[in-house]
């Protein structure tokens, strides 16, 4: 049987650790070829090592190292990706990272580090992505969609967080970037989402489960009472990027346990 996914080319941003990793093989599963992205040379051996895992389950990928904040490396990426490969047709904008600081102690530093990646990378990665689809046209026959984008949010594009509110900002951002192109391309058949995670299992909210206590207070947290896992979210991205979600455009699908419908929220989450 014909994989949901099959023959289509998918940029998974930040896919070499965390969330991105597991979204990366759950694609490479479904069929996709998927160019693993991993921001700095020191990130090589990790994104190796999940397009091992991917190759050994019999899937397709290359690694691609690019700061999805700086608008060359960006460029030069969707072009090499389109020269190699052929196309785009799914991008998966998950690459983000946290800088945490009181508000008041907060570095124009940290706050310039976040907003890079966070939103002004989903910008230039989607721009570059829109660009290739308008290029390519329609590919009928491997969805009926034009394009493809994910856009990886968070809980947080709803709920405050204080401590946090650099990442609060971006993702806020997010949720109306991702909104704004749905409204703008729906007509050429572009879709774009967000998925909204929860805590989810991963190097970036270590502090966040690492301990025992630590994580009982999570649970606190999660009506489901467990943490997420990568492959979780990785579900839902096929789910999005394959035609069976193909009247779904400009939603945030909120994957956290339950997180957001709990009463109230207290900070460490
Ligand atoms: C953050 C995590 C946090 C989760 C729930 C995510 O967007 O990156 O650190 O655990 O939201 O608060």
């Amino acid at each position: 049987m014909q994989k949901e996914l099959q023959g289509q080319v998918a940029v998974v941003t930040g896919a070499s650790s965390g969330i991105g990793a597991g979204v990366a093989q759950s694609l490479a599963d479904a069929g996709a070829i998927v160019v693993v992205n991993h921001p700095v040379a020191a990130t090589k051996a990790d994104a190796d090592a999940v397009l091992k895992e991917i190759t050994d389950a019999g899937g397709q990928g290359i690694t691609y190292q690019c700061d999805v904040s700086k608008e060359d490396q960006v460029d030069q990426m969707f072009a090499d990706v389109v020269a190699q490969l052929g196309t785009v047709d799914i991008l998966v904008n998950n690459a983000g990272i946290q800088r945490d600081a009181a508000f008041h102690e907060m570095t124009l530093a940290q706050w310039d580090a976040v907003i890079g990646v966070n939103l002004t990378g989903q910008f230039l990665c989607a721009r570059a992505a829109i660009r290739e689809f308008l290029r390519r046209g329609p590919r009928p026959e491997v969805s009926s969609a034009t394009g493809k984008i994910i856009c990886m949010s968070s809980v947080h594009e709803v709920i405050p967080w204080a401590g946090h509110i650099n990442y609060a900002a971006s993702k806020g951002g997010v949720k109306l970037l991702m909104q704004s192109l749905a409204q703008e391309y729906g007509d050429r058949r572009i879709r774009v989402n967000s998925i909204c995670p929860g805590a989810i299992q991963t190097p970036i909210n270590h502090s966040a489960w690492g301990t025992p206590e630590a994580l009982n207070s999570l649970m606190r947290l999660i009506p489901y009472n467990r943490i997420g896992q990568p492959a979780d979210i990785g579900n839902l991205a096929v789910f999005l990027a394959s035609d069976k979600s193909d009247y779904i455009t400009g939603s945030s699908i909120f994957i956290d346990g339950g997180m957001t419908v709990l009463e109230s929220f207290v900070d460490n989450g």
